[in-house]
């Protein structure tokens, strides 16, 4: 099979490391990659975001498959276009992709289906907006509707900083009569990430993995994309990923359908375990990252098998689900001044002793090689250390080690990622 992947962080090194060991594939590009994926295919250059240049870089490959990364192809249609146009794909169309670019559209979708989530209210106007948050009280969370990075929502127990983000998501809305901003009854409980494969009626859901999204050690800091990640989570139900695909995943499917949009790819359930029970927080339509450089580690499934039986429409034909009893545990280095402002082009060093550790291996985010020939940070999340082991403690021991031995100027990373 000739694979062409889109994307070219974190997250597509570890799509690309499990594609890559897949005895179906013949031939696989990534666009544009980075240093990690050079390793693994053929980088070839694309601005992934214009479907017009996505569809012709597919005249030229002939690929196969089509495996989306990043959720902005997604939003923008780019699986549409190659559909139309007669290939494969894995992800969503440019109208159920909306599930995660529209914090509306998810919850009236979630409304549907009948899924557990927070009570919400969405919101056009200021005076609406202050009327829901005097309703559900503090903690007060105001999420702005778009794709937003990761910034887009505050948790806050004052009173006026959550009324200046609606505000400010009310500001930045170009149509005053689409809803702005979303108020929503704040949801107590650890956070779990399922990734569930959909081919538009089934679903295999992966197993769970927890994300640590803070910047620094005791969930302090600002937030950030994500700053380490592992896999199993010993504290949660161990049917949590079977049921997430029973009692969330297919019923979103369904909805979706009866709709005219079939789910083709990733729907990422970010779930809050609450006293209630488990209630879903977020909904985004690709892999978590940096949950996908853990979880993708305790396949002992072929993944290019599951993303291209998901693709045809036909999970059902797809190998068994298979997961390792291992852990795994992942560790993000971030550049000096990660979230806030990064500073790219520090010299990175050490990672051929990192390497070495048992277990582990370096998954590429923010990465390239310099005219020197040296490899420099170009990026906020830099790279991924990440470690299997026969427990938790054990891969958790061998990720601190490894990360150790890198060096790259005033980077930071948690201390306390699978600490418990
Ligand atoms: P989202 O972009 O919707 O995933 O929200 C980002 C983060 O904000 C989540 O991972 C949670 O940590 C937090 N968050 C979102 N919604 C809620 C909620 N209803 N209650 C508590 N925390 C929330
Ligand atoms: N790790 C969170 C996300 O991918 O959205």
């Amino acid at each position: 099979m000739k694979v062409l992947l889109l994307g070219s962080g974190g997250r597509e090194h570890a799509l690309a490391r499990a594609i890559a060991k897949s005895t179906l594939l013949d031939k696989f590009w990534i666009a544009p990659g980075n240093p990690g994926t050079a390793a693994l295919g053929e980088n070839v250059k694309c601005a992934i975001d214009e479907p017009a240049q996505v569809l012709e870089l597919a005249r030229s490959l002939h690929p196969d498959l089509v495996v989306i990364g990043p959720e902005a192809p997604l939003v923008k249609g780019v699986a549409d276009v190659l559909r139309e146009a007669g290939y494969k794909v894995f992800g969503p169309g440019r109208l159920a992709a909306r599930l995660e670019g529209s914090k509306a559209f998810a919850k009236t979708i979630m409304r549907q289906a009948r899924v557990a989530t927070a009570a919400s209210v969405a919101c056009c106007t200021l005076d609406e907006a202050r009327d829901a948050l005097q309703r559900f009280g503090a903690p007060y969370v105001v999420k702005q509707d778009g794709l937003a990075a990761g910034k887009g929502v505050v948790v806050t127990s004052d009173f006026d900083t959550a009324v200046a983000h609606a505000a400010a998501c009310i500001e930045a809305m170009a149509n005053p009569h689409e809803p702005a901003v979303v108020i929503e009854e704040f949801l107590d409980g650890p956070e779990a990430s399922v990734f569930c494969i959909c081919d538009g009626h089934d679903v295999v859901a992966l197993p769970a993995a927890q994300d640590y999204k803070r910047a620094y050690d005791h969930n302090e800091g600002p937030n950030t994309g994500g700053m380490g990640a592992y896999s199993p989570l010993p504290w949660a139900p161990e049917d949590l990923a079977r049921r997430t695909a029973q009692e969330i995943a297919v019923p979103v499917c369904n909805v979706l359908a009866n709709q005219g949009c079939d789910f083709i790819g990733l729907l990422y359930v970010g779930l809050a375990l609450t006293s209630r029970g488990p209630r879903v927080v977020e909904f985004n339509v690709r892999f978590g990252d940096p949950e996908t450089q853990s979880v993708l580690e305790r396949l002992d499934t072929d993944l290019l098998a599951l993303l291209a039986a998901a693709a045809d429409g036909n999970l059902a034909a797809a190998p068994q689900l298979k997961v390792s009893d291992e852990a795994v545990v992942n560790v993000v280095l971030a550049a000096s001044g990660y979230p806030q402002a990064p500073v790219k082009g520090g010299v990175i060093t050490g990672l051929d002793v990192a390497s070495q550790v048992p277990g582990v291996h370096i998954i590429h985010a923010g990465t390239k090689v310099n005219d020197a020939g040296q490899l420099i940070a170009n990026g906020g999340r830099v790279l991924s250390v990440v470690a299997r082991g026969s427990d938790l403690s054990e891969a958790r021991q061998r990720a601190y080690q490894a990360i150790q031995s890198i060096a790259l100027e005033n980077s930071h990373y948690r201390t306390d990622i699978a600490k418990f």
